[in-house]
Order: C-alpha cells, then sequence, then structure tokens
C-alpha cells in the first residue's frame, strides 16, 4: 500500500494516475480507523479506481485540549486495516502538523450561512472553523472527483456542501449512512475509549432517538425534547448535552412542523469523560 507523509509528494502521484485516466476519491478522517470509516471507503472504491485516505488528527478543531492530546493515534493499525479491504487501490496519506499548516497552526474564520452557530458550533468553539480549514486543504491537495464524508456528523457534512459551494471546489460530495454495531451505537472512533459500563449503557443513544422519531409522528418537537431530557434524567451514567429537533437543511431548531419541510433530530451525550453524537432523519 502507497502512503505519503508529504503533500507534494501525493499530489505528483495522484497527478501521474489522473493523467492515466483514473478517478480518485478522498475518505478524510483522523484516524483510528473502524468499520464505519471501512464502508466509506468501501463505497468510494464501488465508485472510483482509487481512494486516498487521510489519516490526521487536525488540532485546529478541538475545542478542549485534553480530548486532542487523548485522540487515539493508531497509524500503524490502520493501515493494516485498510490492507484488508485492497493494498493496490487505496492510498494513505498521513500527514505531519507542519505539513499542513507550516509553522502557523491557526484556522481560517469562515461563515457557513449560519450552520456554524447551531448544535455542535455553539457547543464547540471555533469547531467549525478547524474542519473547515483542514477539509478545504485537503481537497486543495488532494484533488479528488468524489469525496466521502459519514451522516453521523450529520452537521459537519451540511457544513462542508455549504464550504464546496461557497468556494467552487469542483468535487462531489456524497453523503453515507450511519454505519452502526450491532446494539445501535453508531461507529466513532471515541467509542474504543468509553469504560465497559458506559460502553454497556452508550446504545440507549439510539434507542431514545428511535422512539424520538415515532413520538415526532404525532406530537410536537417540543413534547418529543422533553420526553428524551427526562429519559436520559433516568440514566446516571450517560450526560444529556443537548437533544434538537432541526430543520434538515438550514439546521434550525424546529418551531412549528411544516409538510414541506424534512426534519433530523440531533443529539450530544456525555458517557463520562467521552462525548458522543449521533442523529436520525425523522421524516
Ligand atoms: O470527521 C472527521 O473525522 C474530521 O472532522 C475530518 C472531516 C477528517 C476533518 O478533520
Amino acid at each position: 500500500m502507497k502512503k505519503f507523509l508529504n503533500k507534494t509528494e501525493l499530489s505528483y502521484h495522484i497527478t501521474s494516475l489522473k493523467a492515466k485516466g483514473l478517478s480518485v476519491g478522498f475518505v478524510p478522517t483522523m484516524g483510528a480507523l473502524h468499520n464505519g470509516h471501512l464502508s466509506l471507503v468501501n463505497k468510494g472504491l464501488s465508485q472510483t479506481d482509487i481512494i486516498v485516505v487521510s489519516i490526521f488528527v487536525n488540532p485546529t478543531q478541538f475545542d478542549n485540549q485534553e480530548d486532542l492530546v487523548k485522540y487515539p493515534r493508531t497509524l500503524d493499525a490502520d493501515v493494516e486495516l485498510l490492507k484488508t479491504v485492497s493494498d493496490t487501490t487505496i492510498i494513505v496519506y498521513a500527514p505531519t502538523v507542519e505539513d499542513i499548516y507550516g509553522d502557523n497552526i491557526e484556522s481560517q474564520s469562515f461563515t457557513f450561512d449560519g450552520l456554524e452557530h447551531e448544535m455542535e458550533g455553539a457547543f464547540r468553539d471555533g469547531h467549525f472553523d478547524g474542519v473547515g480549514t483542514i477539509v478545504k486543504r485537503l481537497l486543495e491537495i488532494v484533488k479528488p472527483n468524489y469525496v466521502y464524508f459519514g451522516e453521523k456528523d450529520f452537521q459537519q457534512l451540511q457544513i462542508i456542501r455549504k464550504l464546496v459551494e461557497l468556494n467552487d471546489i469542483p468535487v462531489k460530495i456524497v453523503g453515507c449512512s450511519i454505519h452502526r454495531a450491532e446494539d445501535g451505537l453508531a461507529m466513532s472512533s471515541r467509542n474504543a475509549r468509553l469504560t465497559p459500563e458506559h460502553r454497556t449503557r452508550a446504545p440507549f443513544i439510539y434507542k431514545t432517538l428511535k422512539t424520538a422519531k415515532t413520538k415526532f409522528g404525532t406530537k410536537s418537537a417540543q413534547k418529543v425534547t422533553e420526553w428524551v431530557e427526562v429519559q436520559f434524567k433516568k440514566q446516571p451514567l450517560l450526560e444529556l448535552e443537548y437533544f434538537i429537533i432541526a430543520d434538515t437543511t438550514t439546521l434550525k431548531p424546529v418551531k412549528r412542523k411544516s409538510t414541506k419541510k424534512t426534519y433530523r433530530a440531533f443529539i450530544a451525550v456525555y458517557a463520562g469523560d467521552i462525548r458522543l453524537i449521533d442523529n436520525i432523519a425523522l421524516k
């Protein structure tokens, strides 16, 4: 498997592949790969000849330094896992912080038509400036035909659509459905850091989202939200940060339901020190 640590060498290699008429897909990751990432890679390989997987823990998108320090870094295991999918059609780009940021580890400041102020943006200061900065840079380096993102980070996906639109970046974005463990927990690199007790409790998040979806068929967003808040108060190991039913396009919380709009429920929960997010389409 080809592995690059340097953007110039990677770009050169990709240019030579494209000159041969090969199409390039891209899966940006922060590593600690799991089956959710592999499902994005497989989706990519069903649409393109070559998939570039970047593995880079991006410092500018962490609002919490402890989270950045503790974020799992497992490059060798990640490469081995990718080899189980393909040794020849996957390229790994694992840059250093310097390769991406030089000596200026700062994010650019973005506006994404207000999408950045909702939910994760409200709770994680500067997060989407960091995500916008790294994704824009990676897209400029890799120049893929397609780029793949999971819907677990649905707000991130919508923000990246906006980033690509506002900056006229020539790439097709593919949103991929959430990959879940058998018990329903959304796959995340953070799951590996859950204690056994928190791991046992964590599927409650998706179970609650599914019931909330049913309730939203007959009840208002406010009533459903109140119901969810009560359920989490009965869960000593899980602390609800937010549950919000929002318009899929604007990500603004629902005031009154309209049959012309589509909605999604979004949730963030602390399981001990580990922050988990999930979401579900409601209509
Ligand atoms: O979703 C992620 O893993 C990260 O936010 C991303 C898109 C790789 C940017 O660092």
